[in-house]
């Protein structure tokens, strides 16, 4: 099968179908590209895999189908270079309850959490739910890509911070961490004795040639013992609503604190979604690929609209399909309901921690997101009058 044979430009009416995304604004002239999933049917593979389970008819419960430890040890080494154990993989219905987990059991009550800035705000919920202090590891601009300020670790940490929280490739702002970068992450972490947990959801969602992802326990035999890793097929095939991701954790000690719940608060994954990512994993990769040419194609869309309009700027996106857009030079009190006020609902960068901007998800149909733009201009003209 060739690349043309997967047409995202098809629209896909996703009213009516309970879509988070689709539903908050139903009944209104307003295109919402906010919550980070896509408007794209997923892989013809996905489909016909649970096309056949529903005709099978019985849904009771699971086991995790051995196949996809498989796929899985397969794809991190044929992927990554990494070399895991089936052992090391626990399943989990989706990676933001990864994220509290990690909070609640990888740190004590007494204990301080790490967390970047801006961030994905489960990363800060997490936090204040478990309930443990954080302190900020802040990302600036440097050379066109949000980095960490490495300068400003050491003023973050604390002689009791036990867990630095990591999103690799970055949510907002769509870095993809080097090598190096993560390997001066890691000497930090091992300095000050911190258990990583990195949030890599979006790892497979890579838009620049030349830029792999690495998983940061890929980097030494040190750090994966020292290392949770969440990852999902839910962003990257777009089966979030199905539900499957895994954690990996090499440290069986680690492995149990962080298991605790399984079963018990935190359901298993979804047939549903042991089925999709099955699926995914052994058959999807091709229309992977076409989706990421497809996502190049708007991303660049958005660069150069935003590039054009007096007022915004946003870094250029590396990796995921969202758009970190600096709309504070034109000083509005509240630039998401400005845009929303024209049509367009974009997730409000209050979500992330950082108001003065606005995320949009570029990952819908190039027709609609032409249309978004123009709302953007004309909500970017209004502005300045
Ligand atoms: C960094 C990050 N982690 C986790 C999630 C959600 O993961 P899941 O749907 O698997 O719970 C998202 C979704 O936007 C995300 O961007």
């Amino acid at each position: 099968m060739n690349q043309s044979a997967f047409d995202f430009d098809e629209p896909v009416d996703r009213r009516g179908t309970w879509s988070a995304r689709w539903e908050k604004h139903a009944g209104r002239d307003v295109i919402p590209l906010w919550v980070a999933d896509t408007d794209y049917r997923a892989p013809p593979a996905v489909l016909h895999a649970l096309a056949a389970r529903v005709a099978h008819g019985v849904f009771g419960y699971s086991v995790v189908p051995e196949e996809l430890c498989g796929l899985i040890v397969e794809r991190l080494a044929r992927l990554y270079g990494w070399r895991v154990s089936p052992d090391w993989i626990v399943f989990l219905p989706g990676v933001v309850p990864g994220l509290h987990l990690a909070a609640r059991h990888l740190a004590g009550p007494q204990e301080h959490v790490l967390l970047p800035h801006p961030i994905y705000g489960h990363f800060r919920k997490a936090v204040q739910l478990a309930p443990r202090a954080a302190g900020e590891m802040p990302l600036v601009l440097e050379r066109g890509r949000w980095v960490f300020d490495e300068d400003a670790l050491g003023a973050a940490v604390r002689p009791e911070s036990r867990l630095l929280l990591l999103c690799n490739p970055q949510n907002p702002g769509g870095t993809i961490f080097t090598r190096a970068e993560l390997a001066r992450l890691v000497q930090f972490a091992e300095r000050h004795d911190l258990i990583v947990c990195s949030d890599e959801i979006h790892c497979d969602l890579l838009l620049d040639a030349g830029k792999p992802h690495v998983p940061i326990a890929s980097l030494s035999p040190e750090v994966s013992r020292r290392t949770v890793t969440l990852m999902s097929p839910n962003k990257t095939f777009n089966i979030a609503g199905a539900g499957c991701a895994f954690a990996v954790i090499e440290n069986a000690q680690l492995r149990r604190r962080f298991s605790v719940d399984l079963h018990y608060t935190v359901h298993d994954a979804s047939l549903f979604g042991y089925a999709a990512a099955v699926a995914a994993y052994r058959g999807g990769d091709e229309w992977l690929a076409a989706q990421l040419d497809y996502l190049c194609g708007n991303r660049d869309l958005v660069e150069q609209a935003v590039a054009r309009l007096p007022g915004l700027s946003m870094a250029h996106v590396e990796a995921t399909y969202l758009a970190w857009i600096d709309a504070s030079a034109l000083h509005l009190a509240d630039a998401h309901a400005h845009f929303l006020a024209h049509g367009l609902a974009l997730s409000p960068g209050s979500d992330f921690s950082a108001p003065q901007f606005v995320r949009l998800n570029f990952g819908t149909q190039r027709a609609l997101l032409r249309e978004a733009l123009v709302r953007l201009e004309t909500a970017i003209s209004t502005s300045a009058g």
